[in-house]
């Protein structure tokens, strides 16, 4: 890890990888507040490396000094990696929005930078998450794809029930390429932090570390009236049991949990002003987080995206419509996370899943082969017959499909892409 920050006037330099987060919230603490300058330059040209749990706080922060009258301009990355990544993540747009438009990415294993501002726009953004997610993890437990949903919808909702943050909160979910069932959501909020919120019910609670500590224990609530503590007990549980880590950064402290290192809270110098969640989740481990999830000794679960989006009555039938899971029919790459869906749904509901052709007109064959052919391959033909209905399909689009199945029975997953 190499890099880093420094200070000239109004202008904070990085270089390197960006991994003091820290520290450059500080600088701009500095350059508004003591030097008091209205404007404020970030020149990451010479960034080489940025994260989104860096970078989703900078732009909760930034957003929330340019809604006091701040404005800041962004000198971008010249690297075209990291260039690119602040387009389409929406740090760009975020963080300097007279230059850069909000994203139009359309990637099937990320959802860049969102901001909700109520439950609509909260709701919103977790349907899309957990869309794009049911479409990039393969083999998902239904159980445990439900307790990730519950855990972003209780860190999102945190932020619009406690946090007081004049923009809302944003939100954040990436994929690794190289752990391959390893999801990882950000939220970021400018609020009071936890240590404030959490203090108004609990005085008793002296340092920052102390109230981080607290907040992720069962129960801990600053107003049993408003919640019930559950929220960060349960996404650490999730986090920590999977493991995968967890971490949040509010006032004068971090808690950090890792597999390797365990729980560990610090104090911090610079404070941050707001909140920060980072989750990693890992589903490698099938039906792990089954048991996560548990009440005062009593299992929890969920009503789920799967039962609210996709079930179609009592016997467990997913109605799957395609012309609201994909945006083009056209290519291998909008075929894969139809896929990903449709095998997760078969094997989460205890139905059939019907597939709905309404509107369909016409796909390409490498879509048909990626979405069908595939899919017809991985479940094999008698799963696929006990749980895959077709209809509305029209007389082309049949042939296409047809011709990719019987394609894909011929060559199996030979090619390098399967
Ligand atoms: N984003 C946030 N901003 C400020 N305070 C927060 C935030 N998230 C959590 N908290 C504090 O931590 C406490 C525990 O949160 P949680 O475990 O979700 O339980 P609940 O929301 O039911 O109170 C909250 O009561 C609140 O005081
Ligand atoms: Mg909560």
């Amino acid at each position: 890890m190499s890099g880093s920050i420094e200070r000239v006037d109004n202008r904070i330099i990085v270089s390197g990888e960006l991994h003091d987060l820290h520290r450059l919230l500080a600088y701009i603490h500095i350059i508004v507040q003591k030097l008091g300058y209205q404007d404020v330059l970030l020149d990451l040209q010479h960034c080489t490396i940025a994260y989104q749990n860096s970078m989703l706080s900078v732009c909760a922060q930034v957003s929330a000094y340019r809604e006091g009258g701040i404005s800041f301009r962004l000198i971008a990355p010249t690297s075209q990696l990291l260039g690119n990544l602040f387009k389409n993540t929406n740090w760009g747009y975020f963080i300097d929005p007279h230059q850069f438009p909000p994203s139009t990415f359309k990637g099937h294993t990320r959802v860049p930078a969102t901001q909700y501002r109520n439950p609509t726009e909260q709701q919103s953004a977790v349907n899309r998450i957990v869309n794009v997610i049911l479409g990039a993890i393969p083999e998902l437990e239904r159980a445990d794809f439900a307790a990730f949903e519950w855990a972003v919808n209780e860190i999102t909702d945190n932020v619009l029930v406690h946090s007081e943050s004049k923009i809302g909160g944003l939100v954040q979910v990436s994929t690794f390429v190289k752990f391959k069932k390893r999801v990882q959501f950000v939220v970021a909020d400018a609020g009071v932090g936890i240590p404030t919120s959490l203090r108004g019910g609990h005085p008793e609670i002296q340092t920052d570390g102390e109230a981080l500590d607290r907040a992720i224990r069962e129960g801990v609530t600053r107003d049993p009236s408003v919640g019930q503590g559950n929220g960060l007990f349960g996404s650490f549980q999730i986090c920590s049991k999977s493991m995968g880590d967890f971490l949040v950064d509010s006032g004068y402290a971090r808690l950090k949990f890792d597999p390797n290192k365990g729980l560990h809270i610090q104090n911090q110098t610079v404070p941050y002003s707001g909140t920060l969640v980072v989750a990693t989740v890992d589903f490698s481990d099938p039906k792990l987080l089954e048991e996560a999830l548990r009440f005062k000794g009593i299992k929890y679960a969920p009503v789920d995206f799967v039962e609210t989006k996709y079930t179609a009555n009592a016997a467990g039938d997913i109605h799957f419509k395609l012309t609201e899971e994909s945006l083009s029919f056209g290519s291998r790459v909008s075929g894969k996370p139809v896929q990903n869906k449709l095998l997760n749904l078969a094997k989460m509901c205890s139905g059939v899943v019907w597939i709905d052709f309404v509107d369909v007109p016409i796909l390409s064959s490498s879509f048909a082969d990626e979405a069908f052919g595939k899919l017809f391959l991985s479940l094999g033909p008698v799963r696929f017959m006990q749980k895959i209905r077709l209809h509305n399909m029209s007389d082309i689009v049949e042939g296409l499909v047809n011709k990719a199945i019987a394609q894909r029975m011929q060559t199996g997953m030979s090619d390098a892409d399967s």
